[in-house]
């Protein structure tokens, strides 16, 4: 892994195809239901990553054994439901472990402690706390953070649970917790979220029922997963996607992505901005949705990015700003302000980091409002705060910038996506 400061030179255009590694919140999800479920899950195409391999050690401090057959093939031997050890286990920076986990640990028969670094202990778990609390469920925070310590208990009663904010963790904690909780628990999404877990409990044989805006699970006896094929990170393939893009000439195909249509948010905004992209060999993997992306670079428009479409790219938002910096005109995202309590406070971290490179753009509460323009930035030095996207987005800066962009903190990409600049490397031509 790359650490410290990093340069990335201008690229003259990217060419060639990819694959990148399997998807993060698929990996999590298959790791934690395999874990708690009965026999093997044998989990291909997974995610290797500094947040997965925190959900590997995590269920193993639990209990459940884990053998690493390659680099990217799991077997994980399942408990079952309600048998994880109880235990301290250390999330390290991973959002997803954290408030997932504490769903499942509310149902076990011991005490289970959640901690994390210091960015994942700056980041809000009354939200799933409350819902969970709702439930039945003997669970404290720290002030409203982690440390977490969740007591477990088999008397949860389902509740239905209507989401404040936007966030499939908060609906997948109070679903997974839900298999725990006597009668069926409800959640009401008002806008879509991913629903990786929705889709991987079916998989496992669970009755979900699925309502317009509402997911509900019953109790369950048990869960038996068998195999997971896991698709390549659409977050993964949209750094390299946003560079082809943005450098004139290139001409990218990314192979075995995920195209589950609540994170391909990001296709639809460049689709909107006038980006060249095909998808082809659209098919499934299990019931996830798989295809090949193919994107050349064209001149961009501005966009408006609604606050209804945010959670199918919220991780994508950072590199929105810097399409939008170089599209014609006036672009604004608006209903992010989920962002400023992600890895970072991304709305400040992209404001100062793209402002830097010479780009236009002003926070608002909720997103940004960029004026752009059809040319290349200027370049210079960001700081990534620890956070893996924006180091990505420095990455992706720094190829369609004039003079080069310096990444501080660039090992941070390891969080979701070790092998990022070499996989870039291997398609920018200079
Ligand atoms: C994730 C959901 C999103 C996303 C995160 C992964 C998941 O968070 O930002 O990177 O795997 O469920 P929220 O659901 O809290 O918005």
């Amino acid at each position: 892994m790359t650490v410290g400061a990093l340069r990335i030179d201008p690229a003259a255009h990217l060419q060639g195809h990819v694959a990148v590694p399997g998807d993060k919140s698929i990996s999590h999800r298959a790791v934690l239901l395999g874990a708690i479920g009965e026999g093997e899950t044998r989990i291909t195409g997974f995610g290797r990553s500094a947040d997965t391999e925190a959900t590997v050690a995590a269920m193993r401090t639990l209990g459940a054994e884990i053998a690493e057959e390659s680099v990217d093939e799991l077997v994980v031997a399942g408990v079952g439901l309600r048998a994880l050890r109880g235990g301290a286990v250390d999330c390290a920076n991973a959002g997803t472990l954290m408030r997932l986990l504490a769903g499942i640990a509310c149902g076990q028969p011991n005490v289970t402690t959640l901690s994390g670094d210091e960015s994942l202990s700056a980041r809000p778990m009354e939200r799933i706390a409350e819902p969970l609390r709702l439930l039945g469920a003997r669970i404290t925070t720290t002030n409203g953070h982690a440390p977490l310590t969740i007591e477990g208990t088999d008397t949860l009663k389902g509740i239905t649970y209507e989401l404040p904010v936007a966030s499939a963790q908060v609906k997948s904690a109070v679903l997974l917790a839900g298999l725990y909780a006597s009668g069926q628990s409800t959640v009401v999404e008002p806008t879509p979220t991913r629903d990786h877990t929705e889709l991987m409990l079916e998989s496992a044989g669970i009755a979900v029922r699925r309502g317009p805006t509402s997911i509900t699970v019953q109790q369950a006896s048990g869960l038996r997963l068998g195999e997971v094929a896991v698709p390549g990170d659409f977050s993964s393939a949209a750094p390299l996607l946003v560079a082809a893009a943005l450098v004139p000439g290139s001409d990218l195909t990314v192979h075995d992505v995920g195209l589950n249509p609540r994170r391909t948010g990001l296709l639809d905004v460049l689709e909107r901005m006038g980006a060249h992209i095909a998808v082809f060999n659209r098919r499934r993997a299990g019931r996830e949705q798989v295809g090949d992306v193919q994107i050349q670079y064209s001149e961009l428009a501005a966009v408006e990015v609604l606050p209804r479409e945010v959670p199918s790219l919220v991780d994508e938002l950072p590199l929105v700003a810097l399409l939008a910096s170089h599209a014609r005109g006036r672009s604004v995202v608006r209903g992010a302000e989920e962002l400023r309590v992600k890895e970072s406070n991304r709305i400040e971290a992209v404001t100062d980091g793209l402002r830097a490179f010479g780009a236009h753009i002003r926070s608002r509460d909720d997103g940004w409002t960029i004026t752009g323009v059809p040319a290349r930035l200027r370049g210079g030095r960001i700081e990534a705060r620890g956070d893996h996207r924006i180091a990505m987005l420095g990455a992706v800066a720094g190829l369609a910038s004039r003079e080069g962009v310096e990444i501080q903190g660039a090992g941070s990409v390891g969080v979701s996506f070790p092998g990022f600049f070499e996989l870039l490397d291997s398609v920018v031509r200079r």
